[in-house]
């Protein structure tokens, strides 16, 4: 576990701004916002910083700060203090480290992470203590189904959401059989059940799924399984490192042209520049697109290309986002945690006026969003059709408590 601390601690602040209160009224007289006014706001960053999803959490980790700072780098009116820790994308490890962040590092909120399983680790300690957490990324469904919680928010995806709308787009093409393929865990299981529910609807079949371990990128005998197969076309769900080497695998496989390669949009996100010709014209379904022709867009790519000399990508724009959310909630409280109930209030009223487009929050805490069509042209994914128009994850199984 790496660990990165900047500034100054929340603790040391409550006792100075104690210490100057307690001359004139004593401290625990001082009402709650003026200690308020002096503490940052402490946000517990748990994320992968290494491995396979490295560059999500990155992205992630750079865009919020981003937004933070366009905000005077403010919260609440607060300061804000970041506290970061590498998950590794390990779910042995996610209660213990979501513990750490909570209990000895005393963080406001919990913001993570990338990984379904690693969220699915989060989740009992976020339920059991309370903490108020938004999941920038990993779209665990039972996070926001069965396990939904007053305090857990996300700004990305139900794992379900951006590959359902493939299903259709597969079955509009013609294609009656489809074979999917991805890393054996949450987020694999549920975008492919996502696909095959909207494809198999349509009259297709899922002639084979084929699952290979988190985070393996050996799958050359399941790429001449595919061809020997022949279906009429492959939906796979990868992403980060994993997802540039299966675009130019399968595409030096002979089988980019012989039989049509779709995927949830992650496939191509914050990858093309390693993927090159490989990923030319491969259609995938997302809630962003680079191409969106928006004015909030075209400033957040300005801004994040300047400031870290990249393109940005989906998970920039949920990081992103996850500092409007914060925003709006934290606002709406002058930066009093102890407001937790309207806290939840602002943020679930909350409308994300987002890079990707307009962002509401469904009653289980997750986005209502639009799912766009985008085809890779020239290195970026450009959008060509709307897939599915405010779509809402089912929710199925959450009770609100
Ligand atoms: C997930 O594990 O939920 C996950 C990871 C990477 C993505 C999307 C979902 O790009």
């Amino acid at each position: 576990m790496k660990l990165f601390k900047n500034g100054v601690s929340r603790r040391s602040l409550l006792k100075s701004s104690a210490a100057v209160g307690a001359g004139v009224v004593g401290a625990s007289s001082l009402p709650r916002f003026a200690i308020g006014q002096e503490a940052k706001i402490k946000l517990g960053m748990m994320l992968p910083f290494s491995g396979t999803y490295a560059a999500l959490g990155e992205a992630i980790n750079n865009a919020l700060v981003m937004g933070v700072e366009q905000n005077g780098g403010k919260l609440g009116g607060r300061g804000v203090e970041y506290v970061r820790l590498d998950d590794e994308s390990d779910p042995g490890k996610a209660p213990q480290n979501a513990n750490k962040l909570i209990k000895s590092d005393n963080v406001d909120f919990l913001i993570g992470t990338v990984h379904s399983g690693v969220l699915m680790g989060m989740v009992k300690v976020i339920r059991d203590t309370g903490t108020m957490t938004i999941c920038p990324n990993g779209g665990a469904g039972a996070a926001t189904g069965p396990l939904c919680t007053p305090n857990f928010f996300r700004t990305s995806f139900s794992n379900w959401q951006p590959a359902y709308p493939m299903g259709d787009v597969a079955a509009d093409k013609g294609a009656k059989t489809a074979v999917v393929m991805s890393w054996k865990y949450g987020a694999g299981e549920e975008a492919t059940g996502g696909f095959r529910e909207a494809f198999e609807a349509r009259g297709g079949k899922v002639v084979k799924e084929i699952m290979v371990p988190f985070p393996s990128v050996e799958w050359q005998a399941e790429l001449t399984e595919i061809a020997s197969i022949k279906p009429d076309c492959v939906f796979v769900f990868f992403a980060g490192g994993g997802a540039v080497k299966f675009v130019k695998d399968y595409a030096a496989a002979g089988l980019k042209d012989s039989i049509p390669l779709y995927g949830s949009g992650f496939l191509t996100e914050g990858t093309l520049a390693a993927q090159g010709e490989a990923a030319e014209g491969l259609l995938t379904s997302l809630h962003y697109a680079d191409t969106l022709d928006n004015p909030v867009n075209k400033k957040f790519r300005a801004d994040y290309e300047n400031q870290f000399g990249k393109v940005a990508d989906i998970y920039g724009v949920q990081g992103w986002d996850t500092a409007q959310l914060l925003i709006q909630g934290l606002d709406a409280v002058q930066g009093d945690m102890g407001a937790k109930a309207e806290l939840i209030s602002a943020m679930e009223k909350a409308e994300l006026d987002s890079p990707r487009g307009l962002v509401r929050i469904s009653a289980a805490h997750n986005p209502i969003q639009d799912f766009y069509l985008r085809e890779v042209k020239n290195g970026e994914n450009v959008v060509i059709d709307i897939a599915a128009k405010q779509l809402a994850d089912p929710a199925r199984g959450c009770k609100m408590a």
